[in-house]
This record gives structure tokens, C-alpha cells and sequence, in this order.
């Protein structure tokens, strides 16, 4: 019989990269190179970070890294890629968008300016009571957030790991979304069971980058096409789903009241969402 904590004692022992290694991490991963290798010292310098560990996932605009803090809690850095070819198709987000009216000049910029622009959005989508992983800080293209998972092994994708009560976590979604428009005045815009992650059933909405504020043109389009991927994936899995023109209607229309919020829930003229929409 193979000890098995020692084999996970060695698995991540080797994922671990020493302060005094750091020079090595160029080596091993490539999205090292001097421009991110700098902002991770200033990081380290700043107590943010005390050690990294190895990539955990690698998505389409940036590696995401465990690391832990100087109370021994788990980080996840979200590293943007520098490369400028990699950002090309993400530059309609960013136009429209009132808050980021400037054109970035170069790769570096660019990726500072989406780990700027995710990490804001975070922080109001967090402020506003939707369930993501706390925002810690960021430094030109590393965006520090709380690590969901356990033990340098992350919180599986909503997609791979659907609900035990899927009736309730879809309407927990839907409320999320809810509350991020009406308080945090944001639509994510590239929601789907991609960017959920389901840990023991809480669902952490992740990747904040392309979230645009309600001001935003197309506004209308963006939340709709959000609701909709939600209704197709919860309706696959089996659960019954609100129309999501309805929805988004609904939630255009108690965004132009006031509202309070009560246990959690946003309550416009006296409803929340699914008194509103007659549901339960
Ligand atoms: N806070 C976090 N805790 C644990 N894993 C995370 C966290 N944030 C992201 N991840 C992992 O990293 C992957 C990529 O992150 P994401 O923000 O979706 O980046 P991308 O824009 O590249 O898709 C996710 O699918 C998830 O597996
Ligand atoms: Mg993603």
C-alpha cells in the first residue's frame, strides 16, 4: 500500500517554488518572463505572497498559480499572458466601456490593464454580495485572489461537476447575477458553467475580466446572453428554467427602482426576484 500522504506531500512539495528559487520560475514556465517576474517580487516585497507553488490551470488569457500568504492560506494568482496576439479578439469588450476609454500602447500595458480592469470588477461584484472569490490585490499583470479548492487542488468547474440540488443552485445563480446588476451595476458578459466553480455546492462565479458596467451600449444583449447560457446548461441538467427574456427584463425593470437588501436578497417594491417573476 502506497502512503498516501506522502505521495500528496510529495506532489506538492514539487509544485513548490522557494522565494529563493524564484529566478528558476523563467525556467519551468514561460509565463515567467521579466516583466511578470518583477511584479511577483514586488508582491512578495509587499507580504501579499510569501511562497508560490506551480500552475494550477491555464486558461485563454492567463495561467493561474497556487501560492499562500503569510498565515499559511491559499492564493490563487491569476498571471496574464504578455503576449500581444493573445488579447486581439478581447479588444470589442473593452470598447464601450466608459471606464477604459484609453488604447493600451503595448503587450505589458494591455495585460496590466485587463488584470486592473478584472480585479475592479471583482471587487464590486464581491462588495455587491455575489459569491467570487475574494479579490486581494494585483501588480501589474498578477491579479491575487482567495483560492477555492483545497490544498493547491482547485474547485472543479461547474461543467464537470454539476449541483446535487440543481433547482437551487440555479436559482442561486440567477440571484447572483441579479445582484450584480442591480448593486454592483455590472454584467459579467462571458458567464457560463465555464467560469463557476462548484465547491461542495457553492458556486463562485470566476473570471470577471470582460464584465462591463451597466452604462455599457449593449448592456441588454450581454446580461441576456449570460441568463440564456444559464438556462441552457440548468435546463440539460434538469431544471425547470425561467424564460430568459423574462428574466432579463425583470431585472432591467427592478433596476430602475430602489432597493434594499434583506437576508441577502435584493428586494425592489417589496419582492425579490422571485416574488417578482412568481416563482415559489
Ligand atoms: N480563485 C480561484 N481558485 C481556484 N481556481 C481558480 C481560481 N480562479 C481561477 N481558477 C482556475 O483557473 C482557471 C482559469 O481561470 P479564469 O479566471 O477562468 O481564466 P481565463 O480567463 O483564462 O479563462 C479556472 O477555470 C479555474 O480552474
Ligand atoms: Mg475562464
Amino acid at each position: 500500500m502506497p502512503d498516501e500522504s506522502k505521495i500528496e506531500r510529495d506532489r506538492i512539495e514539487k509544485r513548490r517554488f522557494r522565494i529563493k528559487d524564484i529566478d528558476q520560475l523563467k525556467l519551468v514556465d514561460d509565463v515567467f518572463n521579466e516583466y511578470t517576474l518583477k511584479a511577483l517580487y514586488e508582491i512578495m516585497n509587499r507580504r501579499i505572497v510569501l511562497e508560490v507553488y506551480g500552475p494550477i490551470a491555464q486558461g485563454k488569457e492567463a495561467k493561474v498559480i497556487w501560492g499562500k500568504d503569510y498565515d499559511g492560506k491559499d492564493l490563487a494568482l491569476k498571471v496574464y499572458y504578455t503576449l500581444a496576439n493573445r488579447f486581439v479578439n478581447r479588444n470589442p469588450y473593452i470598447i464601450g466601456d466608459r471606464r477604459f476609454s484609453g488604447k493600451p500602447s503595448n503587450p505589458f500595458k494591455l495585460a496590466s490593464m485587463w488584470c486592473r480592469k478584472e480585479f475592479r470588477n471583482m471587487k464590486r461584484a464581491y462588495e455587491a454580495g455575489v459569491l467570487v472569490p475574494r479579490p486581494i490585490a494585483f501588480y501589474s499583470n498578477i491579479l491575487v485572489m482567495e483560492f477555492i479548492g483545497e490544498e493547491g487542488v482547485p474547485a472543479p468547474l461547474l461543467k464537470d461537476v454539476p449541483p446535487d440540488d440543481v433547482q437551487a443552485a440555479y436559482i442561486d445563480v440567477i440571484l447572483n447575477v441579479e445582484k450584480a446588476f442591480i448593486i454592483g451595476k455590472l454584467i459579467h458578459a462571458d458567464l457560463s458553467e465555464y467560469n463557476i466553480l462548484n465547491w461542495n455546492n457553492k458556486l463562485y462565479i470566476i473570471d470577471w475580466g470582460s464584465a462591463v458596467d451597466s452604462s455599457h451600449p449593449n448592456f441588454m444583449d450581454l446580461l441576456y446572453r449570460d441568463v440564456r447560457n444559464i438556462n441552457r446548461f440548468f435546463s440539460k441538467l434538469g431544471a425547470s428554467v425561467v424564460d430568459e427574456g423574462k428574466i432579463t427584463e425583470a431585472l432591467i425593470k427592478r433596476s430602475k427602482g430602489s432597493y434594499i437588501v434583506s437576508d441577502g436578497r435584493v428586494i425592489v417594491d417589496g419582492k425579490d426576484l422571485l416574488g417578482y417573476l412568481s416563482i415559489n
